[in-house]
């Protein structure tokens, strides 16, 4: 049995790798800024980190907030996991961090620095967006009465359960660097994947594309968060949707 912290282990990601930690009968410790006894800001570290990491074998650092702080949160779990003796860091990135010239984008590579220059073992796994992610974006837009969507961006959204499989499997491991990125199974327009989350909760909105300006948009557009070589993952956005909106499912 190992001991192993799951930053983030309350969020989307972080709470299927955590229960599938538990059910392999690791020791499975959560840290989030709400999990007693593990209830700890990263980014402002302190000794309650440095608690939350003593006995701690592997680190798998799913916390990330794309309001900030990532780097500073990564700093200070770094510092405490070298002085706790942890021997392995595993860190989920997200495809085309390093093409992709936007914000949220720069600090995840940043981090991803900083772990690979940690000297402590390291993996680092990236994915393309989740089918939640997706969905709560087209949950947000479809508010309006015209969903407005950015012209020529496709997407290949993965399931998180199988993202999680694989981060768990790579956090029973031997720390394996930079591992192969990890995709969806398909690329698709995003207005079909509006389309698609229209038709299953039986909403009728029109669709319009907007063009957008800057090089964010521009390297989104040329595809750059997308690995269609690396399409592993086995559920659809269409299989998510059916499961998620089910007969008697109202939450949309
Ligand atoms: N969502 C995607 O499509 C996607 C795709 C590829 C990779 N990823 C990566 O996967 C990871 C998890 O994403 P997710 O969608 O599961 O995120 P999420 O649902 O927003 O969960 C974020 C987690 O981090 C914790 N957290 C945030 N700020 C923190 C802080 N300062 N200190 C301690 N804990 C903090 C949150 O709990 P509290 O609020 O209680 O602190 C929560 O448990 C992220 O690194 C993300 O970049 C996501």
């Amino acid at each position: 049995m190992t001991t192993i912290l799951v930053t983030g282990g309350t969020g989307v990601l972080g709470r299927h790798v955590t229960e599938r930690l538990r059910a392999a009968g690791h020791d499975v410790r959560v840290l989030s800024r709400h999990a007693p006894p593990y209830a700890v800001d990263l980014r402002e570290g302190g000794s309650a980190l440095d608690a939350a990491v003593t006995g701690v074998d592997t680190v798998v650092h799913c916390a990330s907030s794309p309001r900030g702080g990532d780097e500073k949160a990564a700093r200070n779990l770094i510092a405490a996991a070298r002085r706790a003796g942890v021997g392995h860091l595993v860190f989920i990135s997200i495809v085309g961090v390093d093409r992709v010239p936007y914000g949220y984008y720069r600090s995840k590579l940043a981090v991803e620095r900083l772990v690979e220059e940690s000297g402590i073992g390291w993996t680092v796994l990236r994915a393309t967006q989740f089918h939640d992610l997706v969905l709560t974006v087209l949950q947000a837009l479809a508010k309006l009465p015209v969903v407005l969507l950015s012209a020529r961006v496709k997407d290949q959204p993965v399931e998180v359960t199988e993202v999680a499989a694989r981060l768990s499997e790579l956090a029973q491991g031997a720390p394996a660097g930079r591992v192969e990125d990890m995709a969806g199974p398909e690329v698709r327009t995003f207005d079909s994947l509006a389309r698609a989350y229209l038709g299953a909760t039986g909403r009728r909105r029109a669709v319009v594309k907007v063009p957008l300006r800057g090089a964010a948009y521009r390297a989104f557009r040329a595809g750059g968060h997308l690995a269609p070589d690396r399409a592993v993952g086995t559920v659809t956005f269409d299989e998510f949707l059916r499961e998620r909106f089910a007969a008697g499912v109202t939450q949309r």
